[in-house]
């Protein structure tokens, strides 16, 4: 787990000189024009901003609990000068205030963060990233944001359950309000540590997007293994050559009803592949299965892994069957 942290260290450092080599060229491109651009803002037709004292008159339970939330505390980068707090968020207010002080409705007079009520989602996350530039970078890359998600499906700013401003109490919870198949798999004997605690969904993907696919937090399966699970990363003199492709060929990540998250029993996985040659091409069926009243040794216990054990690699100058 040393290299894991050294490694994660690493990718800080570089994650914080890019952002910062990013920043300063955006600066020195945009200089001129960035001040007053605020096009990706959500504009409420006619709107202008009010004082924030207007909306605590009508909505003083959020205006209650707001004040203990760090939002409380933030600039706002279109005014900085001004503290726009609840519009920040919402958008400019006048029109709302208007249309309730005469008894109107009008569903796009403020911004409401429930999906399909008024603006579209990539408006309404639009709305929040101007300020999270760092959640900005890959967003428009995940399937959250293709689908019409916005941040509201997993953060929820007024009454929040857990830490992050999140909408459930845990993230494993967050998640699984739509992802109810990857809490089921979870609950396999065998599974990555999520439950409990120790690692979270976060660990292998970012849910706001990296660029790579299934927002892994690696290029692909292997390099996010290898953040925790860096010894499989060899080099071997004698590699398994499944491993080196991909570890799916015969782990599933998030959970197993086989040990050690197998996606299937030896030496039936085994067989997926090794399946003609003389030795071990049988085909363990009740045939075959029992020599005389024993049963066949390569086909119980372990199955195959009891010879050929060190199945990822091997570093034994006789090595090459893996099995020292
Ligand atoms: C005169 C009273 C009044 C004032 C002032 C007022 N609101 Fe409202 N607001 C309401 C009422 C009533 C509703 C519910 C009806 C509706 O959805 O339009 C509402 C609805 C909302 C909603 C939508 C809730 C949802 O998700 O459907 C938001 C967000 C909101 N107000 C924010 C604000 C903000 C921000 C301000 C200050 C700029 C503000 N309001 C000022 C009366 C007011
Ligand atoms: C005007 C700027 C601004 C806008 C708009 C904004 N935020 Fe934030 N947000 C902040 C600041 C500042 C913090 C506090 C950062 C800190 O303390 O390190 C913060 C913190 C957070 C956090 C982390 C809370 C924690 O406990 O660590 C989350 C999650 C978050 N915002 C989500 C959102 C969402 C969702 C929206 C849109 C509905 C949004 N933000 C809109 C400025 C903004
Ligand atoms: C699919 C669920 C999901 C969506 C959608 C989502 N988030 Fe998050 N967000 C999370 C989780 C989970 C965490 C906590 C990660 C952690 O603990 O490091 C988080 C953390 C954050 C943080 C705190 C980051 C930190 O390092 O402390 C910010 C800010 C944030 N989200 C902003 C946003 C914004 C802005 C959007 C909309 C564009 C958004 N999130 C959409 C799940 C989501
Ligand atoms: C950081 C962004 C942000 C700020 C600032 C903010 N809100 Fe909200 N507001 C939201 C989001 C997101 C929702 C959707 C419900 C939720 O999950 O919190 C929402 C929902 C609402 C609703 C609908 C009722 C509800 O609770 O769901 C009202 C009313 C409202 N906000 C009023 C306010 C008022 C008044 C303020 C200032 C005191 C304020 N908001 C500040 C993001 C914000
Ligand atoms: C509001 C529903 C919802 C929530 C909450 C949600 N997701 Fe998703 N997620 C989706 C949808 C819809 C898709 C795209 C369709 C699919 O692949 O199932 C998706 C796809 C994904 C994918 C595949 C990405 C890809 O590009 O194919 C991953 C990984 C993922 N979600 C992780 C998470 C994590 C982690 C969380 C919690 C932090 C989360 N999701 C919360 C709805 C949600
Ligand atoms: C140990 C790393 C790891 C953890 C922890 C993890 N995942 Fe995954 N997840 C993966 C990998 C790797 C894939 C890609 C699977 C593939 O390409 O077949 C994946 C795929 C997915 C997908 C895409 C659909 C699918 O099944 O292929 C979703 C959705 C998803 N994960 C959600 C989650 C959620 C929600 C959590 C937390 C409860 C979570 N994952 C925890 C590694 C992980
Ligand atoms: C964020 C760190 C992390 C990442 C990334 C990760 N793992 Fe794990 N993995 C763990 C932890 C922690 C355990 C539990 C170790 C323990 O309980 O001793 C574990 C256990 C395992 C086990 C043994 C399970 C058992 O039942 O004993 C396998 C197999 C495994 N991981 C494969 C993978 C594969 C394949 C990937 C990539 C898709 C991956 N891991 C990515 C942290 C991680
Ligand atoms: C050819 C099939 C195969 C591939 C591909 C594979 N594994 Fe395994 N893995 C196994 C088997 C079989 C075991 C059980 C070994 C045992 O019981 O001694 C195992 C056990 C593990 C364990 C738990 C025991 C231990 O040795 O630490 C981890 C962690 C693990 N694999 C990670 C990975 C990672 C990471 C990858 C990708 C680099 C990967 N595996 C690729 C077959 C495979
Ligand atoms: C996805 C296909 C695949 C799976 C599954 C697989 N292997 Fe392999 N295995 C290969 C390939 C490809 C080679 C390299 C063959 C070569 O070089 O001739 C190999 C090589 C080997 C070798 C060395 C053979 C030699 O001649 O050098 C042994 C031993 C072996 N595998 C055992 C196993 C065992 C035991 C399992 C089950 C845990 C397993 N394999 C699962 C594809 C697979
Ligand atoms: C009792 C120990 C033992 C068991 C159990 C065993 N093997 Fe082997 N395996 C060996 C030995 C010893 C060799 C080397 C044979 C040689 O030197 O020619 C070998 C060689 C191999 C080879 C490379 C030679 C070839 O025939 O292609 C593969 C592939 C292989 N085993 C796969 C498997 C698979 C798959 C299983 C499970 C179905 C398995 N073995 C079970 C001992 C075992």
């Amino acid at each position: 787990m040393k290299g894991l942290w050294d490694r994660r260290r690493l990718l800080a450092l570089l994650a914080l000189s890019g952002a910062a080599l990013g920043g300063l060229a955006s600066c020195t491109s945009k200089k001129h024009t960035e001040a007053a651009d605020t096009t990706a803002w959500v504009k409420i037709e006619g709107a202008t901003y009010v004082d924030n004292d207007a909306c605590m008159t009508c909505h003083a339970d959020q205006a209650e609990h707001f004040k203990t939330t760090r939002h409380a505390k933030m600039n706002d980068p279109r005014t900085p000068a001004a503290k726009h707090e609840c519009q920040s968020c919402h958008g400019p207010g006048s029109v709302h205030v208007k249309n309730h002080e005469d008894d109107k409705e009008g569903l796009n007079d403020i911004i409401r963060f429930t999906e399909g009520k008024g603006f579209p989602g990539a408006q309404l996350a639009a709305q929040c990233l101007e300020c999270h530039q760092g959640e900005k970078r890959a967003w428009q890359t995940t399937s959250h944001a293709a689908t019409g998600m916005a941040c509201a499906s997993c953060h929820s700013i007024h009454s929040p359950q857990g830490d992050k401003q999140l909408k459930q109490a845990t993230e494993l919870e967050t998640c699984a309000q739509c992802h109810k198949d990857v809490r089921n798999q979870m609950q396999r004997p065998s599974h990555h540590p999520v439950r409990e605690g120790k690692i979270g969904c976060k660990d292998c993907h970012d849910p706001h997007g990296t660029g790579y696919e299934k927002n892994l937090r690696g290029a692909n399966p292997n390099d996010t293994c290898f953040k925790c699970h860096q010894e499989k990363a060899g080099p071997y003199l004698w590699q398994h050559a499944p491993v080196f492709e991909n570890c799916l060929t015969c782990h599933t990540p998030h959970g197993s009803n086989n040990r050690v998250l197998l996606a299937a029993k030896p030496p039936q996985l085994c067989q997926r592949c090794h399946s003609d040659s003389q030795h071990p091409g049988t085909v363990y069926d009740k045939t075959t299965l029992f020599e005389g009243s024993t049963p066949n040794a390569h086909a119980v216990h372990n199955a195959c892994i009891d010879c050929h054990s060190q199945i990822h690699g091997s570093n034994h100058p006789g090595g090459k069957f893996f099995m020292r």
